[in-house]
């Protein structure tokens, strides 16, 4: 029986869009307000999900503490109340949406979460919009 086990998290974030080689105005048509050079803040919302087999020791797919420290350790304290662009060495060369970061932070837990689970994050940049990874 394989089943799904999920822990919410959360962030506060700055970050800014845009492409280094385009001008400011293309830049601003592109991404509107997300443009602005001098930042702006999300409270980014994240579901962390591990699927797999219920363990016949303990009934658990995966002890929640441990998917707990890895979020705190992968995500939380690397991006919370930091400038994504300037703080985050992955986002000094990529642009920080929502899509992108949702495959950074799968990339970091996937390396925590035995092989034989799966790993699916959702990232919520406002209330009403979100991405999600599974991996390729
Ligand atoms: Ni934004």
């Amino acid at each position: 029986m394989r089943v799904k086990v999920s822990r919410k998290a959360h962030f506060n974030a700055a970050h800014r869009l845009y492409n280094k080689s385009w001008s400011d105005e293309q830049n601003s048509e592109v991404f509107g307000k997300c443009a602005f050079p001098n930042y702006h803040g999300h409270n980014y919302e994240l579901i962390v999900s591990v699927t797999g087999e219920i363990d016949p020791d303990t009934g658990y797919v995966m002890d929640m503490k441990v998917l707990k420290d890895i979020i705190r350790e992968e995500v939380e304290e690397p991006f919370d109340h930091k400038n994504l662009n300037v703080d985050v060495e992955e986002f000094k060369t990529m642009n920080p949406t929502a899509e992108n970061i949702v495959v950074v932070i799968w990339k970091k837990i996937r390396k925590k979460i035995p092989e034989n689970m799966e790993l699916d994050v959702v990232l919520y940049e406002t209330p009403r919009n979100f991405v999600s990874y599974g991996g390729e």
